[in-house]
């Protein structure tokens, strides 16, 4: 008899996962397999949880997010983008992925066919499985100067299942930044054809050409559409461990958007809500130093592996990372753990940022130069070699 779901049971770890299982504790490898940095979070953002915890901010409080964090969250979405948000849209449930999961939940049914844009961040495809739903990948095309999104293959995979499309832009791990036209567009044939939408921005001020923030489907979309803005605090603030991210959903949701934080999570942790003021109302000077760090590393990331001639390597627009492919590699899996155990470098497998990349690796470019000079050159050897 099958008891536990066979997509439960069929769950394995991604090709993130897989590579750094038993080497996170090595002190000799260089980690660039997962989507942070070396810095950790500013002081100031520090000390303003360590001054809610001793004011004894220890206790529930609203599901749906801090008041505030949500009047924070409110001002600083105004600022940015020059709108005027409704703050009972926001919902602080926890980490940005459970927002997504979240979203998930909103949108996916059992056999509802999701669109996903990919190359992409691997959780995603776990959500839309765990809700029953089918991942359908529609991968950006690889031009030399971007990533593109072919809005004919786009439409050419809708099908009368289909209920959602999920797009992450700046992205993981490509680092395309979608245009506001692409957005409007985008949004034009999800209108056209009824469907959710769940807009992933966590990346939305690791910008290195363009506008930041990068476009918001904030600024677009209406307030009651089906839409959901994901966001969080990790990648802008350097909060990974903090777990701390939002969801703008659509107006009439309120109160199921309290339930589901409820049932999910019973809202994010108190105290760290403190440090998400402190963030939002004193963190450009920290936003802008990190991404001159980034943008620095990326550019060493072009010159060395973008020059390769094995390498093809598109120059990331935002985000924090480098997908280059790897010409003659065909098992992404393989080469990372050869990376791991003869160069000592922790990478991310190509196969599963989904379909078509299996001569990908990804790399995180965000921890300190020196350190990631030393790694880029232990691995070029690797890839001279590479198969
Ligand atoms: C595209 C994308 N969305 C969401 C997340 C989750 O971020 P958080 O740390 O807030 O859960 C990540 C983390 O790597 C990501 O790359």
């Amino acid at each position: 008899m099958q008891t536990i779901r066979p997509e439960i049971e069929e769950f394995e770890l991604s090709g993130i996962g897989k590579v750094a299982a038993g080497a996170l504790d090595d002190p000799d490898v260089i980690p660039l397999w997962f989507g942070e940095s070396d810095l950790p979070t500013p002081k100031f953002i520090r000390d303003a949880a360590v001054q809610a915890l001793d004011e004894g901010k220890t206790f529930y409080s609203y599901a749906r997010g801090t008041m505030p964090l949500r009047a924070a969250l409110k001002a600083y979405l105004d600022r940015l983008y020059g709108i005027d948000l409704d703050p009972d849209r926001v919902t602080v449930p926890g980490s940005s992925m459970l927002g997504v999961m979240i979203a998930g939940e909103c949108l996916v049914g059992p056999g509802d066919e999701v669109i996903l844009v990919s190359p992409y961040w691997p959780n995603v495809r776990q959500v839309v499985r765990i809700m029953g739903g089918v991942p359908v990948d529609v991968r950006l095309d690889e031009g030399n100067d971007r990533w593109r999104l072919d809005f004919d293959r786009l439409e050419a995979a809708l099908t009368p299942r289909t209920k959602a499309v999920y797009v992450n832009s700046p992205s993981n791990p490509t680092g395309w930044i979608m245009t506001a036209d692409e957005q409007r567009r985008l949004l034009g044939l999800c209108r056209e054809r009824g469907l959710g939408l769940i807009a992933d921005e966590v990346y939305h001020r690791n910008v290195f050409a363009g506008r930041d923030p990068a476009p918001s489907f904030l600024e677009i979309a209406g307030p009651d559409e089906p839409v959901f803005v994901v966001n969080g605090f990790s990648k802008g603030w350097a909060m990974t461990g903090w777990r701390l991210g939002w969801v703008v959903a659509p107006a009439r949701l309120v109160e199921p958007m309290e339930v589901l934080s409820q049932v999910n999570s019973t809202g994010a942790n108190v105290f760290t809500q403190y440090g998400g003021v402190a963030a939002l109302e004193g963190g450009e000077d920290f936003v802008r130093s990190f991404t001159a760090r980034c943008r620095a590393n990326r550019d060493l990331v072009m010159e060395t592996l973008g020059r390769h001639p094995r390498v093809r390597l598109t120059a990331p627009e935002g985000a924090f990372y480098a997908f280059p492919r790897i010409e003659g590699m065909t098992d992404s899996l393989a080469f990372c753990r050869r990376a791991l155990k003869e160069a000592k470098v922790g990478l991310a497998a190509g196969y599963t940022f989904g379909d078509g990349n299996e001569s990908h690796v990804r790399l995180c470019f965000a921890i300190a130069t020196e350190r990631l000079k030393v790694a880029l050159d232990r691995l070029l050897p690797l890839i001279d070699g590479a198969v």
